[in-house]
């Protein structure tokens, strides 16, 4: 069978999209290649997954769908070994790196190849994951859907323009981190009012989880119900007093700029660096 999706780069991400892909039936096993010089790597995919595996990249050449997952720094290398390989005339690139612009990509490919840039988070190692795809404009229709069910086999997907992608790094891309941050200091919150700090977590996580399938599932604004849970002279009136006196939304609004400056920085030094 000829192999289809192609991934370069079997770390964390590669091998949570390829397990992804193949159990969520977007390709077979297979369909799909991985390449990455670790062959200690290779060989735990190719055992647990069924996916072809191999150390060469000139191998990606012939899917018709190549996933870049490398770190930042690997890309020039791979990418301008691409360069001497006869790549599929309808190959789709995906990237999931942070910070490579679609131009930058488009420098070391053909004229008018077809490339999607993703920025995902963590929470895809538990199919929860949060996938903004902006596309240039030499995707077809169908490239499009095909990169969509991909991210959607690791959570929520959704198509945008290149140009939100530094804001969405600042929010979702880096969010997971500022999430745990915050659920890290309630679980202590709660050792300091006396639980043990098991209990702790399990009230704080199961908190956050609620909330969140709250917001998701009625659809409601998040005042709206907020509203709900604060009754008048009440605890959590009490509680939002002092989140609002130390001023907890203006530091949410600061933490999420500060973030989206420093992804459009890291950007533009990719960008110097010819990446
Ligand atoms: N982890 C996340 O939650 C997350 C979220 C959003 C975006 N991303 C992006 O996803 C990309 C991958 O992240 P990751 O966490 O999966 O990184 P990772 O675990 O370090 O995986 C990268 C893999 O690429 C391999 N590699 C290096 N050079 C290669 C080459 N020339 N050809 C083939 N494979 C090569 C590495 O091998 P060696 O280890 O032997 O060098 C490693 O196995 C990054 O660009 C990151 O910005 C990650």
């Amino acid at each position: 069978m000829t192999i289809e999706f192609a991934v370069i780069g079997g770390g964390v991400m590669g091998e949570v999209l390829s397990r992804a892909v193949t159990s969520a039936g977007v390709y077979t096993p297979e369909q799909v290649l991985v390449v990455d010089p670790n062959p200690n790597k290779l060989r735990k995919l190719q055992q647990e997954i069924g996916i072809k595996t191999s150390s060469h990249l000139s191998d990606v050449a012939q899917a018709q769908t190549v996933l870049l997952a490398v770190k930042p720094d690997n890309v020039p290398k791979v990418l301008s070994s691409l360069q001497h390989e006869k790549l599929s005339a309808h190959l789709l690139l995906i990237s999931i790196v942070a910070g490579v612009s679609i131009e930058g990509m488009a420098a070391y490919l053909p004229e008018q190849s077809a490339i999607i840039r993703v920025m995902t988070n963590t929470p895809c190692l538990v199919n929860a994951g949060m996938s903004v795809l902006a596309p240039n404009g030499h995707v077809s229709e169908s490239q499009q859907a095909l990169a969509l069910s991909i991210f959607s086999a690791v959570g929520e997907s959704l198509i945008l323009p290149e140009k939100y992608l530094d804001a969405v790094t600042g929010l979702s891309g880096s969010g997971p981190g500022f999430v745990f941050l915050i659920v890290d200091a309630l679980i202590e919150a709660g050792v300091l009012q006396g639980l043990p700090r098991a209990i702790s977590r399990q009230l704080v996580v199961q908190t956050l989880i609620g909330s969140a399938k709250l917001i998701q599932e009625t659809d409601r604004h998040p005042a709206q119900l907020r509203d709900m849970v604060t009754s008048p002279g009440g605890t959590t009136i009490a509680g939002i007093q002092v989140m609002e006196e130390y001023k907890i939304r203006a530091t949410l609004l600061k933490t999420v700029e500060t973030a989206t400056q420093r992804s459009k920085a890291l950007g533009e030094r990719n960008k110097e660096n010819k990446i």
